[in-house]
């Protein structure tokens, strides 16, 4: 079976029922706060790129006949719910061109969306380039995927140049560029490095979701590295490091087992700019179908204000105002990695 396609159906079927990844994190509610919900402003930005709300649809998928139809209904998805959208990986269509309609598809079917084209970390400037302007895309992913790539079968090895080489795309490239992982979230040394070789947006993608460790080791006869499922940071483990760093002027998103509208509010109230879905909108799409889907995604823009309302919150950077209980792991990460956990409970709403 063709990898992408595989990669659908494991992520599908080994999406989690449930995820806990937010668990670690409470909203502490005050009782005079409520702001009118028609005074709430959901817009945000990515890398200079207008959000109308702070959450998008991530890179997924395409390089088949069947991911191209499931690129149309996300587009479609997207198009409906006036979201960003990335691509999926365009290494495929890079080595083979007649793979491009499966991506370009997302363009047809969503003429004026916010779009990014996704690329892996090894690809030229000038490959950079190509995917971009194949996708006619408003910027672009660099997935960074190692964890997954030694796990894969006939994953990729060479990683020496990575830095050098997003540098190199980052600087050339006239679009954003947001550099991403791929579900096993960032350390701090990884933003510092990537702000080092002039990177402006980052995705901490983490642990929580779409488990690539999982799905690589299904993918081998001898399932041979079970015990890496629980490999990287979570979501949360990744936005308390992004905490401690300078994100003045740049774009900080986050990702990985966001399922709610309520996961996105904690992910802005931890500091993100706006926060990514992929394997809970592949799940809804494939389970019910598109309208119902798209319906279920709509639906988090009148949650999200809600919460903004309940909370005080007439903006983005309100939420990064609001005072958080952090509990179990996630205070017992901020404990040894010397973040201040009474800083996100204590601070000035
Ligand atoms: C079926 C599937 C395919 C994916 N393919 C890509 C990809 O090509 N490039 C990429 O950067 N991330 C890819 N991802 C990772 C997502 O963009 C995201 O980082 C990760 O799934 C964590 O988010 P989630 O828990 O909401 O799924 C893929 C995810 C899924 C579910």
């Amino acid at each position: 079976m063709n990898r992408k396609d595989e990669h659908l159906d494991l992520a599908y079927s080994l999406f989690p029922e449930t995820s806990k990844n937010f668990a670690d994190v409470r909203i502490i509610h005050h009782s005079l706060a409520a702001v009118n919900p028609a005074a709430v402003d959901l817009s945000s930005t990515l890398a200079g790129l207008p959000l109308k709300f702070p959450y998008y649809i991530n890179a997924m998928t395409g390089g088949s006949s069947r991911t191209k139809a499931v690129n149309a209904a996300l587009a479609q998805i997207a198009k409906e719910n006036d979201l960003l959208m990335a691509s999926g990986s365009c290494s495929a269509a890079l080595k083979d061109p007649t793979l491009w309609p499966t991506f370009s598809v997302i363009r047809k079917v969503n003429p004026s969306g916010i779009l990014l084209a996704n690329v892996g970390a090894e690809v030229t400037p000038a490959q950079a380039q190509e995917a971009v302007a194949r996708l006619e895309a408003d910027g672009l992913q660099i997935h960074l995927n190692s964890a997954q790539e030694l796990i894969m079968p006939e994953g990729d090895r060479h990683f020496y140049d990575w830095q050098e080489n997003i540098s190199e795309v980052a600087a050339r490239l006239p679009v954003p560029v947001v550099v991403k992982e791929v579900g096993f979230g960032m350390s701090r040394e990884t933003m510092h490095a990537l702000s080092a070789a002039g990177v402006r947006a980052v995705d901490v993608s983490g642990r929580g979701g779409t488990n690539f460790a999982k799905i690589e080791n299904a993918r081998r006869s001898a399932r041979e590295f079970a015990d890496l499922a629980n490999w990287g940071q979570t979501t949360v483990e990744s936005l308390l490091e992004a905490s401690v760093l300078d994100w003045r002027g740049k774009t900080l998103l986050a990702s990985g087992g966001v399922t709610s509208a309520l996961d996105v509010f904690k992910c802005l109230a931890l500091g993100a700019d706006a926060a990514g879905v992929a394997g809970w909108l592949l799940h809804q799409l494939l389970e019910n179908g598109p309208e119902r889907a798209s319906a279920a995604f709509f639906q988090w823009q009148n949650e999200l204000r809600t919460l903004f309302s309940l909370t005080g919150c007439r903006n983005i950077a309100d939420t990064q105002r609001v005072q958080l209980i952090l509990e179990g792991s996630a205070l017992n990460w901020c404990a040894l990695r010397g973040i201040s956990a009474a800083g996100f409970a204590e601070r000035n709403r």
